[in-house]
């Protein structure tokens, strides 16, 4: 069983628009609601559960009920910090051995490629993130502001979601967590790294296109993306083109 949990416990203070941002309409449609659309019409997921920020749990079953999910088994509230919305997604998945994907739900653009191969990467993989290339060199300051470090950028990836386990290791990670005091993570693998190490993260392509709603940018970006995806083939990438039509080597590059 693969179960896809859609974070959106958030409240968007970047953004700063009074509501959660994952109720903001791009395209027509809540963000939430492309993200969902994403997972129920993906074959390797058999059951979604979403974690919404707490006084918003009816929006985000009305939107459920209207679209009629029906992979969607839970709409519940989240925690304070996004861990903590981790936490309650694990226990609301229940027992056995399951396949989770925790999934921003703030990252409407996640393509069917990425979900498929993050499952087929949990055959081999107890833990699986989605990074790209950083086209920006990253440079490591210190509180004043001043460089400490420039890593290599070749060894630098951008994280992205989903984030895929194993539920035995996600788990005894979170475990291990919660007897430590100064426990602060931003993501999911970082906890396995962290409190499972030497558990082997393998890392898949994410894409350029899926990005997380952060800033008011990009709000502009994702409603763009959107256009162009409704435009069908200039949505594509060159490496998801060349994959759907196997074998056929045409490659398209931008817009219309
Ligand atoms: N998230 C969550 N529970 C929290 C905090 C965040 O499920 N307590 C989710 C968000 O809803 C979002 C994803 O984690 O889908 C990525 O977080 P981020 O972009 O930081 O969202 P917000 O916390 O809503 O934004 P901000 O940091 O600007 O307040």
């Amino acid at each position: 069983r693969t179960v896809a949990v859609v974070l959106a416990g958030g409240t968007g203070t970047r953004l700063g628009l009074g509501i959660p941002k994952q109720l903001l309409k791009i395209a027509g449609k809540p963000i939430i609601e492309h993200t969902l659309a994403v997972f129920e019409a993906a074959p390797e997921i058999d059951e979604i559960i979403v974690l919404m920020a707490d006084g918003h749990v009816p929006d985000a079953q009305r939107i459920v009920d209207k679209a009629g999910f029906r992979k969607v088994s839970k709409v519940i509230a989240g925690g304070d910090t996004r861990n903590a919305t981790t936490r309650i997604a694990l226990d609301a998945v229940g027992e056995g051995d399951v396949n989770i994907l925790f999934h921003d739900a703030v990252r409407p653009l996640l393509s069917g490629r990425i979900v498929r191969e993050c499952v087929n990467a949990l055959w081999t993989y107890s833990a699986v993130d989605v990074a790209i290339p950083s086209a920006d060199t990253i440079i490591q300051v210190d509180d004043d502001d001043c460089i400490t470090d420039i890593p290599v950028r070749s060894t630098l990836r951008r994280g992205q979601t989903p984030q895929a386990f194993r539920s035995g290791t996600i788990r005894e990670a979170y475990r291990i967590a919660a007897g430590d005091p100064d426990f602060a993570a931003t993501d999911d693998c970082g906890v396995v790294l962290r409190y499972l190490p030497g558990t082997p993260i393998k890392v898949i392509d994410g894409s350029d296109e899926n990005i997380k709603v952060t800033h008011p940018v990009d709000v502009h970006l994702a409603d763009k993306l959107f256009q162009l995806a409704a435009a069908q083939a200039p949505r594509l990438t060159a490496r998801d083109y060349t994959e759907e039509l196997a074998g056929r080597t045409i490659v398209v590059f931008g817009g219309s």
